[in-house]
């Protein structure tokens, strides 16, 4: 079962993948960008540096998630995966950044993925002010920088995405105690295994 962990930054997936990987230790554990050689180079250029066209920038995530598919998720299609973050970030990042339209944006990650989209999504949702605190708090890497309003139109971009594209998903408060969430997706997750 691949499942993908989504959410604008600070919403917890990290947190929460780590806390997962204690109930389920046999799960494969990867993100994205980054996940293989090829993709921690491209996150670097994508996050450090910054000041990519939004074009260019759009397609350094594909490369990373063409490869990361190919290398990582389809060898490893019997295992439970465990990705922070998939093609979801990829369209609505892209789409709110570019305006690039979804279907154009859909069929690229079709193609990078050779049609391997995840099996189920958790997506961890923030209140704006939950947002402000947390981001506060800590550094911003170049996508961060692009500010608040920007994410909170990224988080309702993956909302409405889920809702059109009928894939098996969870939304979560990101609010709540790290625990309680843990165990919110651990029974989601726990279903999906029992059915597969
Ligand atoms: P993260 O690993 O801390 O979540 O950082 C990745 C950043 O890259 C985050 O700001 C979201 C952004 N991003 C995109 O803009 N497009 C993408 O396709 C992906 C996977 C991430």
């Amino acid at each position: 079962m691949y499942v993908a962990f989504e959410g604008i930054d600070t919403a917890g997936k990290s947190t929460q993948i780590a806390l997962l990987k204690d109930k389920m230790p046999d799960a494969l554990l990867t993100r994205e960008p980054g996940g293989t050689p090829l993709g921690e180079k491209i996150r670097a250029i994508l996050l450090e540096s910054g000041g990519a066209s939004a074009r260019s920038e759009a397609l350094l995530f594909l490369a990373d998630r063409a490869e990361h598919t190919e290398r990582v998720i389809r060898p490893n299609l019997q295992k439970t995966i465990l990705s922070d973050r998939s093609f979801l970030s990829g369209i609505a990042y892209a789409h709110v950044h570019e305006k690039l339209p979804v279907d154009v944006l859909l069929q690229l990650n079709r193609f990078a993925t050779d049609n391997l989209l995840p099996d189920r999504i958790v997506l961890l949702k923030i209140d704006e002010s939950t947002l402000r605190s947390r981001l506060d708090q800590k550094s911003h890497d170049a996508i961060e920088r692009r500010g608040i309003d920007y994410m909170m139109a990224v988080q309702r971009c993956m909302e409405e995405l889920l809702d059109l594209l009928g894939i098996d998903h969870i939304v979560v408060d990101a609010a709540e105690p790290p625990s309680a969430i843990a165990e919110t997706i651990y029974n989601y997750l726990k279903e999906g295994l029992t059915n597969a």
